[in-house]
Order: C-alpha cells, then sequence, then structure tokens
C-alpha cells in the first residue's frame, strides 16, 4: 500500500445513532474525493454497518472498527470478530489504543495476535503506539515506542506489514488539549520510519503511512501534516464536530 494522507476520526465512546450519522453526512457533503485525502471514521461497533453504509459510494471515505477480538469466532460473549467487521463493510481496525491498553489491559503479546487477525481476515490494521509522560520525561520514548511495535507488528512480513497504517499517539497530549509540537511530532515520526527501514528496507518505509494523534485540531493540523514524515492525523475530540473534522481533512 502507497503512502496516504490520511485524516482519521476516533469517535470513541461518543454520539447517538442519529447525531452521529448527521455527523458523517455532514462530513461527505463537504469533502471530495478530489482532495486526494483519505478519511477514516470509526464509530462506535453498533453505527458501524449505518456508516458504512452511508459512505458506500464515497471512496474517499472509510469505515474503522475501534477494536475487534483476536479469535476466529465462537463463545467470547460481547464480543465483535474480524469476519462480521469485514461482513459490514468496514475495511480498518483501529488496534492499541492508549485507551484499550490502560483499561482493558492490552498489551503488546494480544494487540500482535489481533494484528494478524485483522490481516489474516483481509482488513486493515491502524496500529497504535505512544508514550506516558513520565516515559517522555525520563528520555525513553523512542526506546518504548521501539518496543511497542517490536512486540505489536514488526514480527509481520513486509507484504502484511506495508498494509499497516501506523498512528504515533503520546498519551500526554491526548485529550488533554496539549499537543505535541511539530518538532516533536516530526522527531518521532523520523524515528517510527527509521524502525520500519531497519527492518523491511526502505521502500517499505518510505510507503507506510505514519498518523499522528493527541489533541489534534483545525488550529494546529496544517502545522503537524507540513511536516516530512507525518502523514495525517488520528483525531479523537475535534473529529465530533463536522466543521472542525472538515477543517482538519483540508488541512493537507
Ligand atoms: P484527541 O484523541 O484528539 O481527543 O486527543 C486522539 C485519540 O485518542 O485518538
Amino acid at each position: 500500500m502507497s503512502r496516504q494522507k490520511i485524516a482519521a476520526g476516533n469517535w470513541k465512546m461518543n454520539k447517538t445513532l442519529k447525531d452521529g450519522l448527521d455527523l458523517v453526512k455532514d462530513i461527505r457533503a463537504n469533502t471530495t474525493s478530489e482532495e486526494g485525502v483519505l478519511t477514516i471514521l470509526a464509530p462506535p461497533s453498533v453505527f458501524l454497518k449505518a456508516v458504512a453504509e452511508l459512505v458506500a459510494d464515497a471512496p474517499h471515505i472509510r469505515v474503522a472498527a475501534q477494536n475487534c477480538h483476536q479469535e476466529e469466532g465462537g463463545a467470547y460473549t460481547g464480543e465483535v470478530s474480524v469476519e462480521m467487521l469485514k461482513s459490514i463493510g468496514v475495511s480498518h481496525v483501529i488496534l492499541g489504543h492508549s485507551e484499550r491498553r490502560e483499561y482493558f489491559g492490552e498489551g503488546n503479546e494480544l494487540l500482535a495476535r489481533k494484528v494478524d487477525r485483522v490481516l489474516a481476515g483481509g482488513l486493515l490494521p491502524i496500529f497504535c503506539c505512544g508514550e506516558s509522560l513520565p516515559t517522555r520525561e525520563a528520555e525513553e520514548h523512542v526506546s518504548y515506542v521501539a518496543q511497542q511495535l517490536e512486540e505489536g507488528i514488526f514480527h509481520l512480513s513486509a507484504e502484511d506489514f506495508s498494509k499497516v497504517v501506523i498512528a504515533y499517539e503520546p498519551i500526554w497530549a491526548i485529550g488533554t488539549g496539549v499537543t505535541a509540537s511539530k518538532e516533536q511530532a516530526q522527531d518521532m515520526h523520523r524515528e517510527i520510519r527509521a524502525m520500519i527501514q531497519k527492518h523491511y528496507g526502505s521502500e517499505v518505509a518510505e510507503s507506510t503511512s505514519i498518523l499522528y494523534g493527541g489533541s489534534v485540531k483545525p488550529a494546529n493540523a496544517k502545522e503537524l501534516f507540513a511536516q516530512a514524515d507525518v502523514d495525517g492525523g488520528l483525531v479523537g475530540g475535534a473529529s465530533l464536530k463536522a466543521p472542525d473534522f472538515v477543517a482538519i481533512i483540508q488541512s493537507f
């Protein structure tokens, strides 16, 4: 998969069906495929089918789940499989979001299995990584993220790896209003691309899309997306309001 400009909106546990569909209609009405940006919407799982139906004929908009189960199917009450997601028109799955890691105990080993399941099922993972504030302050953020990638996705073959989108999301910037500076974002994205290069070579590294996440908003999207190794954003809060998210999509 070649490197793409991507604006992904992670709704987390927000919106009712009606409000969510109104938001999708608004985003759709105000964006076009000519902008050359892939917009990915990640609503809660109960809304995925309705959202997928609304954007099925909009080639620039895709739909992501916020999570999935690592097994193919069976007795896992309350869980959602990759096959189910695929059957309703979902194309991507966000994996390893820091909220999943922190509140649901998802570690790199489990995430590696989820990554494998998503790829085996024909969907595309958006793999999140990123350090906490104490890790950043101890200047251990590069090695911390390196370990997340080593254990989460670097076991993949080059062919499978080329289907992965990476989202670097420093935890101290998520939902806090504090954004990483454009230099901090670029530095880490360059490091991540170098790690990919070491494992898979330059061609794969250059074609990997690496998104920044953490308080992306219309006021900072342009300078973040202008960085050489920042290919777009994974957006939480600002993806819930159509004017803000459209402005972010149009910030490339
Ligand atoms: P935020 O969330 O944009 O609200 O900081 C980003 C994310 O968690 O993906």
